[in-house]
């Protein structure tokens, strides 16, 4: 099948790619013409494992090719899907103007039958409103349908992900757009929800709010643990494995952070309350995910007494393991918490470093180097801050030989908290007191 795709970000070019790696013909489209040549050459800016071979291979294949014209999109396929940003706004709701300004361009571009499916991460109520704009600035008589595909992959395993999804969510207005999604879908071999678009549109906020809800909950036990001398992993498996609870997005850490929750459970929060309905917990997991990173830090205080001049050593800055993305990175924020309280922060991540000089520049006292056991050198602690694999398998009897004062603080919990003191390590994570009764 011919699938167009507005938006060659992070969302629209994983889709672009899977749809052509499952056998469709694809035109990804985006604004940025720079952009657009360099994935012409198969060159893809985002880091995302297995994405740039995807592309090229596709590329190859010519199943897959891009363009900067929303007119010539519209004339390849007869389904086009929006993958916009919807950056918040300053009240929380989400700014929907890039996917208006698309949909009236597309309305003066179609002249017969168009399926146009948003996969950006919308408000409920927004298929109304692209359909409104959609038959206002189109030819008198053009024959459409809006659809809701929302997407839930997520950075670091998007391919995996999209692959091979738990399910697939569409949102549909006549038999004919369902059906255009059971083709399209087909060679996925995947749970189709089929639902009206408002309901799809829900799932998607709802689904990431309740994702942050299990992490902000986790958090908040992690925080009685710790004052009891409690372990929270313990505490996560006894609940998870209950089917009806589920063990993942129950690992305590530092908090949230990325482009999606934070955004999503605001604008949820947001839209929610435009419809005049009060939904005080949403704005409660964010309370929590903001105040679990200063927690942290406080535990670093309290071990440290004063940070001043102290060094210390920072693995991860990516906002999660296996991407570059520092968008919202909670592990940035530490960063600079660290760098306010004067200290001598040295920095290390294995695909986030360009992103995060940027975002610290200003920061005298913020050093970046090579690697985990340049880190570690005279440092008074160690901080982890990312999930990254490779920082589970560090010689950590070599770092500790490096370091000035052995103590580790492990803002993801990824250490054996008992390996790590027979290494000769003070040990310092979220909500494993258990392990911190001296
Ligand atoms: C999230 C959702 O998981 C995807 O389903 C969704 O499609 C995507 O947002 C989106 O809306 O586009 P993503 O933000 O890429 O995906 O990454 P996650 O794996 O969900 O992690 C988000 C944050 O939560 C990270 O900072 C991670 O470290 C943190 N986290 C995750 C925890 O602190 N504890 C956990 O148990 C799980």
């Amino acid at each position: 099948m011919k699938i167009s795709i507005i938006g060659s970000g992070y969302v629209g070019l994983t889709t672009g790619a899977v749809f052509a790696e499952k056998g469709h013909d694809v035109l990804c489209i985006d604004k940025d013409i720079n952009k657009i040549n360099r994935l012409k050459k198969g060159v893809v800016d985002i880091y995302e494992p297995g994405l740039d071979e995807m592309v090229r291979r596709n590329l190859k294949k010519h199943r897959l090719s891009f363009d900067s014209s929303i007119e010539k999109a519209c004339n390849f396929a007869k389904v086009i899907f929006l993958c916009l940003p919807t950056p918040p706004l300053p009240n929380g709701m989400a700014d929907l103007s890039f996917i208006e300004e698309v949909a009236r361009v597309i309305a003066g571009s179609i002249s017969e039958y168009h399926l146009i499916v948003d996969k950006s991460t919308v408000p409920v109520k927004t298929g109304e409103r692209v359909k409104q704009i959609i038959a206002r600035y189109s030819k008198k008589g053009v024959d459409f349908d809006v659809g809701s595909n929302p997407e839930f992959l997520r950075e670091g395993s998007a391919l995996d992900d999209a692959l091979t999804p738990d399910r697939i969510v569409v949102g549909v207005e006549s038999k004919r757009a369902e059906l255009i999604f059971r083709d399209l879908y087909k060679p996925f071999n995947a749970n189709l929800v089929v639902t009206d678009i408002n309901s799809a549109e829900i799932i998607k906020h709802a689904a990431n709010s309740f994702l942050a809800l299990k992490i902000s909950f986790i958090n908040s036990v992690a925080k009685l643990c710790d004052t009891v001398g409690a372990d929270v992993k313990v505490v996560a498996k006894g609940m998870g494995l209950d089917k009806r609870i589920g063990t993942e997005f129950l690992n305590a850490g530092i908090g949230y952070g990325g482009s999606c929750f934070s955004k999503d459970v605001n604008a949820f929060y947001a839209i929610c309350r435009e419809t005049g309905v009060e939904f005080p917990l949403l704005k409660e997991i964010e309370n929590i995910n903001a105040d679990i990173r200063q927690y942290f830090v406080k535990k670093i205080q309290q071990e440290l007494w004063i940070v001043k001049n102290k060094k210390i050593g920072v693995l991860g800055l990516a906002f999660k393991k296996d991407t570059d993305d520092i968008r919202n990175s909670v592990q940035i924020e530490v960063v600079k918490l660290l760098g306010d309280l004067k200290g001598i922060v040295s920095c290390y991540d294995p695909k986030a470093m360009k992103n995060a000089k940027k975002a610290l520049k200003e920061y005298q006292n913020i050093a970046f180097v090579s690697g985990p056991y340049e880190v570690a050198k005279g440092a008074d602690a160690l901080a982890i801050l990312t999930d990254w694999d490779e920082f589970r398998r560090l010689d950590y009897s070599k770092i500790r030989k490096l370091m000035k004062t052995p103590i580790i603080f492990d803002g993801r919990n990824i250490l054996d908290p008992v390996e790590i003191k027979k290494a000769g390590f003070v040990y310092r994570g979220i909500g494993r007191g258990y392990y911190e009764k001296e």
